[in-house]
């Protein structure tokens, strides 16, 4: 039946005397993802009912739907091709999920996603790589993409799946390179910190100086905006592991430091501020 319609859509531009190309110069053709690979994408992005999904060429709607109906999240979905953006409104409408769900007709190059805390995709390697900056700066950090089939390059997925196919989760990192301050009320007084993080993508790797020493930043990760990194405190008569964990709003990380483990561990609030992007 579809194609049916496509090849009628051809035999009119034909007639009429348009290239049948010029009708349909869509950056990914239409193949839908087989339901079990939906569930798969959607289990692995955690979709919830606080969730905003964007399927960014949504074709029939069928990840949305599933996003809605089984999870209760709300969502959007972008494509250019008018017969698909019919389709799902049709099948929102038997799922019964118009409420929360909406299809626009768009260029998902020009679609504002911003919004989203989950955005789907299956499109193509070079269309992923064509999105991958409007990704990392316009979502908030900790928004999950997840892709059926096709990869970002150098920036490496957070967790892969397969399930019949390969699906990538990525999780969007604030960005946290530059030298920071950061300040540690330890039992031996309070200590200042330069610490310099560098960046690539979600992996991190620093060092913190102070009072003429340099200490390593160890087991460095970086999840949204989520910051854990591990330093060794040499201010009392026995080193001791600093556990840090903080989250980053722009120029700012706040949290907790573990300090020691067990019936030894105490908890010593910390704050850092960005004193200089990355050079
Ligand atoms: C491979 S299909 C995926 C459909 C759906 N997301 C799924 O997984 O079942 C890609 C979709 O992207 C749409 N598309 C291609 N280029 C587009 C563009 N520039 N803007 C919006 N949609 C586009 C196509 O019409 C098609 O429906």
């Amino acid at each position: 039946m579809r194609a049916g319609l496509y090849w009628l859509a051809a035999l009119i531009a034909f007639a009429a005397g348009v290239p049948a190309a010029a009708q349909f110069s869509y950056d990914v053709p239409y193949v839908p993802t087989p339901p079990v690979v939906v569930e798969e994408m959607l289990r692995l992005a955690n979709v919830g009912p606080d969730d905003f999904v964007i399927d960014l060429g949504s074709g029939d709607g069928r990840i949305l739907i599933a996003a809605v109906k089984k999870f209760g999240a709300r969502g959007v979905g972008v494509d250019l091709d008018p017969d698909r953006i019919a389709e799902s409104v049709y099948a929102a409408q038997l799922a019964g999920v118009t409420d929360r769900i909406a299809f626009h007709r768009q260029d998902l190059f020009k679609f504002d996603f911003s919004r989203a805390s989950v955005v789907t995709m299956y499109l193509l390697p070079s269309v992923n790589i064509r999105l991958r900056p409007r990704l990392l700066k316009e979502l908030k950090p900790g928004t999950r993409i997840v892709s059926h089939d096709f990869h970002m390059e150098d920036w490496q997925p957070d967790q892969k799946s397969t399930v019949r196919k390969n699906v990538f989760l990525w999780i969007v990192p604030a960005q946290i390179d530059g030298r920071w301050r950061a300040s540690v009320a330890l039992p031996a007084g309070e200590r200042s910190y330069e610490i310099e993080i560098k960046q690539k993508f979600q992996e991190i790797d620093g060092v913190a100086r102070y009072d003429k020493k340099v200490a390593g930043l160890w087991n460095a990760k970086l999840q949204g905006d989520r910051v854990n990194f591990v330093m060794v405190d040499d201010s009392g008569p026995v080193e001791t592991n600093l556990y840090f964990d903080g989250r980053v709003a722009g120029d700012v990380i706040e949290g907790v430091v573990r300090r020691g483990i067990g019936s030894d561990e105490k908890q010593i609030k910390w704050r850092a501020t960005r004193i200089a992007p990355a050079s």
